[in-house]
């Protein structure tokens, strides 16, 4: 740490949602240095009261990574200020097409693809090669399930996180004789926002808390990749073996949105 201090520094995006907040919450604790990052400063001010009274320093900032050089750039800032130990970066958008569309619109497949693959995935490098320098740190990057299947009414989506998913699976293996791990988290449903958004059945759903202590699990343990619930593996499994032509029917069958 560049600061002196005896502190654990996490940086979190996406601290303002859901999942962002659970994890910023279960790492909230005296000793540890918080960085929350979202949009929505009003929501970030509350967590950051929250996470105060359990002991943690916290910092706040407000920006859109849809603006990727500048997000790089508050990244360096924030690690030239004090080195980031852990990297949580659980920012994201879910959409699905419209159920009068036929193809998603394509502002949301590059609107997507922007937020979940391009943002997270140029940050992470740029974390990567800070951490890399000092041979040491964690970078935690949050796919999806739905990263394992072609989905019919979410093309932009499951594509945007298997994209995300590779990256990921790549960049651990570059840098783990650094010195620095890599995690992917693919979690299934969450009960969050964006989680209820999702039309229709949502099996299995976890709540944010229970999904930040599987990833804080998946962390102490240095896991390359965690998938929750464990259902969701199984799932992936089935996707890669089964027979193009009866994958192809199978995804089609699932409900469309409406
Ligand atoms: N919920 C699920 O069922 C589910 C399932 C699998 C994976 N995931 C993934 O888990 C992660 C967290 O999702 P969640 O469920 O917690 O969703 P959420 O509650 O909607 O939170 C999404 C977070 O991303 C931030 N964000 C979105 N666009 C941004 C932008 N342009 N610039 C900066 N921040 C931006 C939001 O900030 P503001 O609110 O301040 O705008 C918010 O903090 C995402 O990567 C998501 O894809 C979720």
């Amino acid at each position: 740490m560049n600061s002196g201090s005896p502190q654990l520094k996490i940086l979190v995006t996406g601290a303002s949602g859901g999942l962002g907040g659970a994890l910023a919450r279960h790492y909230a604790a005296s000793g540890v240095h918080l960085a929350l990052w979202g949009r929505n400063l009003r929501r970030l001010t509350e967590l950051a009261e929250t996470c105060r009274t359990r002991g943690a320093t916290v910092t706040l900032r407000s920006l859109d990574i849809a603006d990727i050089p500048a997000a790089v750039a508050a990244l360096i800032e924030e690690d030239e200020a004090r080195s980031v130990d852990l990297a949580l970066f659980a920012s994201g958008l879910g959409d699905i097409r419209a159920a009068t569309d036929k193809v998603e619109d394509p502002g949301l497949v590059a609107r997507l693809s922007v937020i979940n693959f391009a943002a997270p995935a140029a940050m992470a490098a740029a974390m990567a090669a800070r951490m890399v320098d000092r041979k040491s740190g964690r970078i935690v990057l949050i796919g999806s399930a739905a990263a394992f299947h072609a989905l019919p009414f979410a093309a932009a989506y499951s594509g945007s996180k298997a994209g995300l998913t590779r990256f990921s699976e790549a960049l651990r293996l570059g840098v783990r004789e650094h010195g620095v791990g890599v995690t992917l988290v693919s979690p299934g449903f969450i009960d969050t926002a964006a989680g209820r958004q999702v039309p229709g059945p949502k099996p299995l759903m976890l709540q944010p808390e229970e999904v930040a202590a599987r990833i804080a699990q998946a962390v102490e343990r240095g896991k390359a990749h965690a998938v929750m619930p464990w259902p969701f593996a199984v799932l992936r499994l089935f996707d890669r073996l089964l027979p193009r032509p009866m994958r192809d029917r199978l995804l089609l069958s699932l409900a469309p949105p409406g």
